[in-house]
């Protein structure tokens, strides 16, 4: 499968260019790198150096290289508001594509994506890497598998160290046009997680988005910082499940605790980001013992998950695979949470999260 790579920046430099140099743990891959594609020519030709046989090109000569070369997948690794515009271009010359999370910043773009899709003979995967943790999969199967039986309602908290928290104000996220805000950029990841576990749509938003650590001009953060630092949400799915997500920056600690509520018992699984293991916990309504789990933080990147996603990514081009990616429409709707969280925040009120038929034209 030949490769054309968007995007030459740090994503690119920790995961894309290992993979498609066939590096360890990627050297039976069967990938062929094509060109590097980055509007900074030196990122891309940098990134170019080590892949064999491929080449530093403009986003001008993008159009280009699609019709003649013919990749056989177009990965998407810019920064976010930048998504849309490429995925579009590639499905539209008939290309795969694999765009990294979220796969627009609007809904709006989002939802556009999904029609371009189902209207080209491309496909369209999204890279919301969560999916492929060793914990999380497990959670899955778990929830699944009704050992909680049916779930009624969750708790999701997902924290950041303060290095970590302070990189999104002064990189290209801490614009809302750039990167959705952190509802956008960095709950999608999450948003995603929970709709995957619980099989579910998100249909309704009631939210408080807050400026609690990071203040425009001030301690280093440039004046042209517009987003939140502290989000909480209640959200409501299809299930009838309703969950409380909030988002935390500046915490000791780096990752989440979630605990899922069914008919049976509970389940509270506890991610961490930085060092594990991971735990995942069992414990029955009727006061029986609870089960605890260790699971083994795995090597690489985000614990492993980025070297399962792109080992799983052969066999989800196969045609008639099981689902295990998440689609445009999953990704779509994950990206239409975050903005109905900040649309919720600024009208005061609950709101319906927009669905892939109904989203309106135009920009939120
Ligand atoms: N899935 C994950 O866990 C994960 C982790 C990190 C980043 N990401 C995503 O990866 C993407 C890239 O993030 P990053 O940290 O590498 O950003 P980055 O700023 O380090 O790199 C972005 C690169 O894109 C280039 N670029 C900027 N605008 C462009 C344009 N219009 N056309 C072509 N190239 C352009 C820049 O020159 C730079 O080389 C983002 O969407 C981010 O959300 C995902």
């Amino acid at each position: 499968m030949t490769v054309l790579l968007i995007g030459a920046g740090t994503r690119t430099r920790k995961l894309y260019g290992p993979w498609l140099s066939g590096l360890p743990p990627y050297e039976a891959e069967p990938v062929r790198p094509l060109a590097v594609v980055d509007t900074d020519l030196t990122a891309a030709r940098d990134v170019a150096r080590d892949l064999p046989g491929a080449t530093a090109a403009h986003p001008r000569d993008l159009d280009r290289i699609l019709a003649d070369d013919r990749p056989g997948l177009v990965v998407v690794a810019t920064p976010d508001a930048t998504h849309h515009d490429y995925a579009a271009r590639a499905l539209a010359a008939g290309r795969t594509v694999l765009v990294e999370k979220p796969i627009a910043t609007t809904a709006a773009d989002a939802f556009a994506l999904v029609r371009a899709e189902q209207a080209s003979g491309g496909r369209l995967l999204v890279g919301h890497n969560l999916r492929f943790t060793n914990i999380h999969a497990q959670v899955r199967d778990l929830l699944a598998g009704g050992h909680i039986g049916t779930v009624t309602g969750a708790d999701f908290h997902y924290t950041l160290n303060p290095s970590h928290s302070r990189s999104y104000f002064t990189r290209w996220h801490r614009a809302r046009a750039a990167s959705g805000g952190l509802e956008v950029t960095k709950a999608s990841h999450h948003l995603d997680l929970l709709a995957w576990w619980l099989d579910a749509r998100p249909v309704a938003v009631t939210a408080l988005l807050e400026r609690r650590h990071y203040r425009p001009g001030h301690g280093g953060i440039p004046a042209d910082a517009d987003i939140h630092d502290s989000l909480n949400a209640l959200i409501q799915y299809t299930s009838g499940v309703t969950v409380h997500y909030a988002l935390t920056l500046n915490a000791p600690t780096e990752g989440y605790t979630c605990t899922l509520r069914g008919t049976k018992g509970v389940c509270t699984v506890r991610y961490d980001a930085r060092s594990g293991p991971h735990l995942l916990q069992l414990q029955a309504l009727d006061g029986g013992h609870a089960t605890r789990r260790r699971v083994t933080r795995e090597e690489g990147s985000h614990a492993g998950a980025d070297r399962r996603m792109l080992l799983a990514l052969p066999q989800a081009l196969a045609p008639g695979a099981p689902r295990r990616f998440a689609t445009a429409a999953d990704a779509a709707l994950a990206v239409a949470t975050g903005t109905t969280m900040h649309d919720s925040s600024t009208h005061g009120r609950l709101l319906p999260v927009p669905q892939p038929l109904t989203v309106p034209e135009g920009p939120r």
